[in-house]
């Protein structure tokens, strides 16, 4: 997979062209979102990774093999910044799905060692309200043991109220189920 960082945005002046399939991948603060796309173009540092959450700031877009974005976006959820910047991502965002009219799907990314937040779930929400296509995956199943994992994304399943079918788990740190997550965007993005 060919992968290279095109451009930072804040708004919607500063996002690519929208001539190609567009995948964003969303999630709370320290869910994994920058460490999941550096595992998944096989980069260590396409997207930048940190302990502390709050670390992406921007919209950042990906090109992917010359056809499609790949966009890393700041989590939600995230205590520590102060409310003036909570409401300035959140309007930044808001603007980006309003907006970007080549979104294919959202690859929405939980912890899959706790139940997904109330966050979680009114994003899920919002996306489904929005008709648009998401694509569920499980970070950090390298945290769980083997046995225990698929009762955890049982859990998922039902709170998300998605298939469980549709959930996918994955370990950025591992490099486990990026091949299966690849396969079903494909198929997104080739529709
Ligand atoms: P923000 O940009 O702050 O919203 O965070 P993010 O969702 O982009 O998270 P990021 O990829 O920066 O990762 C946060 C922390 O989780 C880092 O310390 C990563 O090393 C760690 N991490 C991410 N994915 C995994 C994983 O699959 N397994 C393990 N064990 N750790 C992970
Ligand atoms: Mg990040």
């Amino acid at each position: 997979m060919n992968s290279e960082f095109l451009t930072s945005a804040t708004k919607e002046g500063e996002y690519p062209e929208a001539d190609r399939p567009e995948v964003v991948v969303v999630g709370r603060s320290n869910v994994g979102k920058s460490s999941f796309i550096n595992a998944f173009t096989n980069r260590k540092k396409l997207a930048y990774v940190g302990n502390t959450p709050g670390k992406t700031q921007l919209i950042n877009f990906f090109m992917i093999d010359g056809a499609w974005y790949l966009v890393d976006v700041p989590g939600y959820g995230y205590a520590k910044l102060s409310k003036a910047q909570i409401a300035k991502l959140g309007r930044m965002m808001d603007e980006y799905f309003l907006k970007r009219k080549n979104l294919t799907c959202v690859v929405q990314l939980v912890d899959a060692r706790h139940d997904p937040s109330k966050d979680d779930m009114e994003m899920v929400d919002f996306f489904k309200e929005m008709h648009i296509p998401i694509v569920a995956v499980a970070t950090k199943i390298d945290k769980i043991p083997k046995t225990k994992r698929i009762n955890h994304l049982k859990k998922i399943s039902q709170k998300l109220q998605i298939p469980l079918a549709h959930i996918f788990a994955v370990s950025s740190t591992e490099k486990i189920g990026f091949e299966q997550v690849e396969e079903e965007l494909q198929k997104r993005i080739e529709q």
